[in-house]
């Protein structure tokens, strides 16, 4: 398989090009928060690869997506595409960990963010009036996503304004879709992220996974109001356990957090 063309290995999948413009997804056991991978764990690829599955089936009548075949369980056989150089992140609540976050800037003093207002009063962790994008550059190799306005996107040069209209749109249905039922289940669909890429004749697909606890936040409903009035972190099955974890340790923008051996974070 390492003969394979045109490898990419990220912080957890490690993907390949495949005759007749396919691609292989494989998605691994290691986990990453602050841009560095911190540990594995057993059959995390797998609930990876089937979460993302289980919401690829439910969206496709919203956007078609990039899967062709599930050979494996942590497995995807995908279409080739161009992906598109924005993170389509939406957030339903005022939520988040980087430095950049709607939350810190928030609490920074900022009341317009992303071409939204917001409104004096809220508290951490609090739902917002109505759902919205906060798109960040896509970095690879190493670099920090920043954030991006409409504007930007478009004068840049990274989308075209039709692309922009038309991926924020399936953004915020496929976010619509994820918060009804994720709410029929229990569960809160906090925020999550969406990548997209086009194919050939430039159809938009989705891309990458969607609504996994790698690229959403997830919160337990029983619980959320009363973590909202104390002012403590939602009961989640996200990666925020590990930052919340993380950050409880050290600094981790600052601290060097060791790289995990290699031998704990094979495939
Ligand atoms: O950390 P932040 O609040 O900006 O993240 C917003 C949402 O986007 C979270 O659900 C996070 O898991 C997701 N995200 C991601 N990949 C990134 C950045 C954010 O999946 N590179």
């Amino acid at each position: 398989i390492d003969e394979l063309p045109n490898p990419y290995f990220g912080k957890v999948r490690d993907c390949y090009d495949l005759p007749d413009d396919r691609r292989i997804l494989i998605s691994s056991d290691r986990i990453s928060a602050f841009d560095r991978i911190l540990t594995a764990i057993p059959f995390k690829g797998q609930v990876l690869t089937q979460t993302a599955r289980f919401w690829f089936d439910n969206t496709a009548d919203i956007c078609p997506n990039h899967v062709l075949e599930y050979p494996d369980p942590n497995v995807v056989i995908g279409k080739r595409l161009t992906i598109l150089p924005v993170e389509i992140v939406v957030r339903g609540y005022l939520a988040g960990s980087t430095g950049t976050s709607v939350l810190t800037l928030y609490k920074k003093g900022a009341r317009q963010m992303y071409g939204h207002s917001f409104p004096d009063g809220l508290r951490d962790n609090e739902a917002l009036p109505h759902a919205i994008i906060t798109p960040t550059s896509k970095e690879f190799d190493g670099g920090h996503d920043a954030p991006l306005t409409e504007t930007e996107i478009v004068e840049q040069g990274l989308l075209t304004q039709a692309q922009w209209d038309q991926i924020s749109d399936i953004a915020l249905r496929l976010f619509a879709r994820g918060q009804e039922m994720a709410a029929k289940n229990g569960l809160i669909l906090v925020d999550t992220k969406y990548e997209f890429g086009t194919d050939a004749d430039g159809n938009i697909l989705l891309a990458d996974e969607i609504h996994t606890p790698d690229s959403s936040r997830f919160w337990l409903a029983d619980g959320y109001q009363a973590a909202l009035e104390n002012g403590t972190r939602p009961p989640s099955f996200d990666k925020d356990v590990i930052r919340s974890w993380v950050d409880a340790r050290c600094d981790p923008y600052k601290d060097n957090i060791p790289e995990i051996p290699a031998d704990l974070i094979a495939a």
